[in-house]
């Protein structure tokens, strides 16, 4: 046997390394497809409403919305679902590889943009929960605040690695940080999900305080631990974990193209029809 031919049967069929980038990529893309639904939902329906000054027509999508006499809680409301628009626009351009390396400056500004806008919202969004009546289980109540609390500090420890100039910390960081950032997004795709594979049934969702409810509520922290898996994958040398990070990532595209589909029929079609 020639070296060569030995070469060529010992060199694996697929290389572990490219196949978890390209997975990470298809994950990213199918995110990116998801998140511009949603980006227009809120612009169609929240922002068409506040320039036509139909408030009502707000209330009716929300569980409080404007309520009589609540100058602050209203404006934090307001403020905090046309700032939605931005935060989601705004995300996914930071994480473009060929983006971040070409226009550099357009990187910074974005990510200063980006951070400033996620601390904005997140911190009243929390003003706002706790502000008035809670909704949903004392469960949900955790994971939302948990959320909001975890933006904040991704971002903060996002801007501290970039300030130090390490990068690699940087990029998980931020990494992170979009993905608690996309929690409301996950949240519509876990009912989307629920649904789809329960056949319209959903049992255990009720009133936003089944069990099922939770769960869906808590698709973030599932991303969350899935993003964790795919980083680790990155730093460790076994092939064998890289493949299957691999595998776990298309199968999470696959899921997010089902469930964008299915939420936007069950949330935003609806919502800018009626
Ligand atoms: C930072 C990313 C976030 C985005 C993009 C976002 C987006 C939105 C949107 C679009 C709505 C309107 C509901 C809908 O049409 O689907 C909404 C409502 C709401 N969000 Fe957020 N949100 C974010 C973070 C949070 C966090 C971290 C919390 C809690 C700590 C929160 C609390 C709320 C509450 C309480 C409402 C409902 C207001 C009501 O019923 O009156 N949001 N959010």
């Amino acid at each position: 046997m020639t070296d060569s031919a030995a070469t060529t049967r010992s060199r694996p069929l697929i290389d572990p390394r490219k196949a978890l980038s390209f997975a990470g990529a298809v994950w990213f893309v199918t995110a990116a497809i998801g998140q511009l639904a949603f980006v227009l939902y809120i612009a169609a329906f929240y922002y068409v409403s506040t320039f036509q000054g139909d408030f009502a027509r707000m209330d009716s999508r929300v569980i409080h919305g404007f309520i009589n006499g609540d100058l602050l809680g209203n404006a934090l409301f307001l403020s905090h679902v046309l700032l939605a628009f931005w935060i989601t626009a705004s995300g996914p351009m930071q994480f473009i590889p060929q983006v971040r390396n070409r226009f550099r400056t357009f990187h910074r500004w974005n990510g200063r943009f980006y951070l400033t806008v996620a601390l904005l919202t997140s911190s009243g969004a929390l003003m706002l929960t706790y502000l008035r009546p809670h909704f949903g289980s004392p469960a949900l109540l955790f994971v939302n605040t948990a959320d909001g609390v975890l933006i904040i500090a991704f971002g903060c420890l996002a801007l501290r690695a970039a300030l130090k100039r390490r990068f690699d910390d940087h990029r998980r960081w931020a990494l992170r940080m979009f993905i608690a950032v996309s929690g409301v997004w996950f949240f519509r795709l876990g009912y989307g999900f629920y649904f789809f594979i329960t056949a319209g049934e959903m049992p255990g969702s009720h009133n936003l305080s089944g069990p099922a409810d939770i769960a869906v509520a808590s698709t973030w922290i599932f991303a969350l631990a899935g993003l964790e898996f795919y980083l680790l994958a990155q730093r460790r040398r076994s092939g064998a974990i890289k493949l299957v990070a691999a595998a776990m990532a298309i199968a999470a595209a696959g899921a997010v193209l089902v469930s964008s589909y299915f939420a936007a029929h069950m949330f935003w079609l609806p919502t800018l029809a009626a």
